[in-house]
């Protein structure tokens, strides 16, 4: 592995990118989150426990290492101060180990509640949101009326930003009757929160900055996926932050020469949770047994996941719009038990053939996939740590996934612990 390594998930979200970071994390020096927040959930299962982290980074769980929250996050800061005490409750020390930037915005109470409204608004439409404040959150960011870490250390300037927000958002202030909405409430709680916080706050780019001078070794952790990217996901069903690699770049404010490679985490099949197209999505019993088998209920929201085949389509756009030199395939094990496997190949919309994913969003709700049928291998390949023992099928369909995405793969994944696993 190269020294400064991100991880980016390359579909809809849930590949795995808990576990993934959590393996190189062994290797690196600091663990930074750069987007998203509180939406992200990812899983580490570690000597027999079960984490969930939604804004720790997933480096947090080995002893030592640095963490940093960076600029583009959207923070949530009663979910990082409860997320901090679980870690202390199941003894992981992480004073001295996390920081944060005083440039994060913030999610507060009223985000959650503008969620569940437009949510309500869009009614059939609606994206699906996690109901975190996440879109809302990035919103007032946008609209530079947003509240940023540093302003709970200067109580004046604060309360000046909070009161400006009934009028801005007039519009949900006044039609709810909601505690969720009460100014001074929040005001009071952010200043209960902010003696907690003071201490974890930092210039997380120059502290990058002079990580790579002592030539320290960076993970990046993306949370979410390509296809939920805003700009470049399946708009307007995506999520409000840029989970591609760009994302790492204002999201921490470094340059691209700071990052030496870009790792996709893949699912060997493909899930999404929440509204918007899903070209290879299963509505039958297969799909099902996909769910049961992979455990495809959501980390955040515990939504069960649509499931669908692998598509290569949208995968080799992931790994174009990225520059994704190495993939981890993760829970290859989860189709052990299918005697036939499906991967889509490329679409077909209004009976042509097309290989590259549409940007109209109507054109790509219509496509149909096109499918290549692989036989499966029916054996367990659960636990397996070694490339020369999983079975020949197995190695066939790991085989034509490098073919058509021209990227080589960097692990494999058969199992949710740390020792299931296939370095290449
Ligand atoms: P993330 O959001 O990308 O970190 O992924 P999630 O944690 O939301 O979802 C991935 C789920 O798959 C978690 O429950 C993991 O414990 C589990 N998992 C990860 N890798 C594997 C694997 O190779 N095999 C199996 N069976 N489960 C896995
Ligand atoms: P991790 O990091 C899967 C989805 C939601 C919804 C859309 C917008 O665990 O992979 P939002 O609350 O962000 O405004 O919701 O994005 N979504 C995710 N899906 N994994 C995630 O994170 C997700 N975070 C958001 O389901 O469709
Ligand atoms: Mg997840």
């Amino acid at each position: 592995m190269s020294k400064n390594v991100i991880v980016i998930g390359s579909q809809w979200g849930d590949e795995g990118k808990g576990k993934v970071v959590d393996l190189l994390a062994e290797r690196a020096d600091v663990v930074v989150r750069f987007q998203g927040g509180a939406n992200a959930g990812h899983t580490i299962m570690t000597g027999g426990r079960k984490f969930v982290l939604h804004l720790i980074p997933s480096g947090i769980l080995h002893p030592g290492k640095i963490c940093y929250i960076g600029n583009g996050v959207v923070l949530d800061p009663k979910c990082l101060i409860d997320e901090l005490d679980a870690l202390y409750n199941e003894g992981i020390e992480t004073v001295g180990r996390l920081f944060i930037s005083p440039a994060a915005n913030l999610v507060l109470p009223y985000h959650k509640l503008m969620d569940q409204s437009d949510e309500k608004r869009r009614e059939g439409d609606g994206i699906g949101t996690t109901l975190r404040g996440i879109g809302p959150a990035y919103r007032d960011k946008v609209e530079r009326c947003g509240i940023r870490v540093a302003d709970l250390f200067s109580p004046e300037r604060l309360r000046a930003r909070l009161a400006l927000q009934p009028a801005i958002k007039a519009q949900y202030f006044s039609c709810e009757n909601d505690e969720r909405c009460d100014i001074n409430k929040i005001f009071n709680n952010l200043m209960d929160m902010a003696p907690r916080l003071k201490p974890l706050v930092a210039d997380i780019s120059l502290r990058l900055a002079e990580h790579k001078k002592e030539g320290k070794s960076i993970l990046f952790e993306g949370a979410q996926g390509v296809m939920l990217d805003v700009d470049l996901g399946t708009y307007p069903f995506t999520t409000s932050s840029n989970t591609s690699v760009g994302g790492a770049l204002t999201g921490l404010g470094i340059g691209p020469k700071m990052i030496d490679e870009v790792v996709g985490v893949v699912k060997a099949y493909t899930t999404r949770v929440g509204a918007g197209p899903f070209p290879t999505e299963l509505s039958d019993t297969v799909g099902m047994a996909l769910r049961e088998n992979g455990g495809e209920f959501g980390a955040t929201t515990g939504r069960p996941r649509r499931t669908g085949w692998l598509d290569l389509v949208a995968l080799r756009y992931a790994c174009r719009t990225n520059g994704i030199d190495k993939l981890a395939i993760n829970k290859l094990d989860v189709l052990d038990k299918f005697d036939k496997i499906k991967v889509g190949v490329a679409y077909e919309l209004d009976g042509v053939q097309i290989s590259d994913v549409p940007l109209d969003i109507s054109d790509l709700c219509r496509v149909k996939p096109v499918y290549k049928e692989f036989e499966g291998w029916m054996v367990p390949t659960t636990g397996l740590t070694s490339y020369d023992r999983l079975p020949e099928k197995a190695k066939e369909y790991l085989k034509f996934i490098v073919e058509i995405l021209g990227v080589k793969i960097g692990l494999i994944s058969t199992g949710p612990g740390r020792e299931a696993t296939i370095m290449m």
